[in-house]
């Protein structure tokens, strides 16, 4: 059974003559252990998809699979619990809390999701692994673009979600820190399971993959 499967998936945003087409009956499907990059040009539709597997908004119509549940027939309470405990987003606006620090952004979480969460070392070392242990006093607005990013994807993984979503999680970041990250999406699919889709331009993170899927004006087809 597949982690995350996809079936048919139509977004349509907006009516009329101001209609868009964004996803065009979309195939999708990601096992646990396995990394998925989904590429492709801006407008392609890959945002609307990832946010559409995340239940961040839903499909015009066809059928998403969690754990072989049917996400589209879940209640609103079940969906919020599924994003809360299942999932891990890093989105292209990194999401932080322009007035909390960067270790209070972690408490928040805590307060949010009480259970499950990495442990105080386990959070230690992905805070030196991403490289951001002087940053944990600062707010957003004093990091840079790639501290930020960082910032977003340790706060996603802090909570140890099955399913990691992430959209462009390295467009900000030099080549270094993109291989360290791309192994690091590696690791946490191969030794703890996890469910990894990442959308991306960039194909030094190719090499960490296991499928690849290219997004076209809303069709999406299945290269590796
Ligand atoms: N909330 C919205 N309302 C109306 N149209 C939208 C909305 N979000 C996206 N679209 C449209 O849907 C299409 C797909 O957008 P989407 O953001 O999914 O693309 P993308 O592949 O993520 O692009 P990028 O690489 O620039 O992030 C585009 O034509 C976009 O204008
Ligand atoms: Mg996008």
């Amino acid at each position: 059974m597949s982690t995350i499967e996809l079936k048919n998936i139509k977004k349509i945003y907006g009516s009329g003559n101001a209609q868009t087409i964004a996803l065009k009956g979309v195939d999708f499907e990601a096992e646990k252990g396995e990394v998925v990059l989904l590429e492709g040009p801006s407008g392609a539709g890959k945002s609307t998809l990832l946010t559409i597997m995340g239940s961040l908004q839903k499909a015009s119509s066809g059928t998403i699979l969690f754990n072989g549940e049917n996400v589209t027939e879940f209640s609103d309470k079940q969906r919020d619990n599924l994003r809360l405990n299942k999932i891990g987003f890093v989105l292209q606006a990194y999401n932080l809390v322009p007035f909390l620090k960067v270790k209070e952004q972690f408490e928040l979480v805590n307060r949010v999701k009480k259970t499950g969460n990495l442990s105080s070392d386990e959070l230690a070392d992905l805070v030196k692994l991403l490289g951001i242990e002087q940053l944990l006093n600062k707010y957003p607005n004093e990091l840079s673009g790639g501290q930020m990013q960082r910032v977003a994807i340790a706060r996603a993984l802090y909570a140890n979600p099955q399913v990691i979503l992430a959209d462009e999680p390295t467009a900000s970041l030099d080549s270094e820190r993109v291989k360290e990250v791309g192994a690091l999406f590696k690791k946490l699919a191969k030794k703890q399971g996890k469910a990894v889709i990442l959308v991306t331009h960039d194909q030094r993170l190719e090499a960490y993959c296991d499928h690849i899927y290219d997004m076209l004006d809303g069709n999406l087809t299945k290269r590796k």
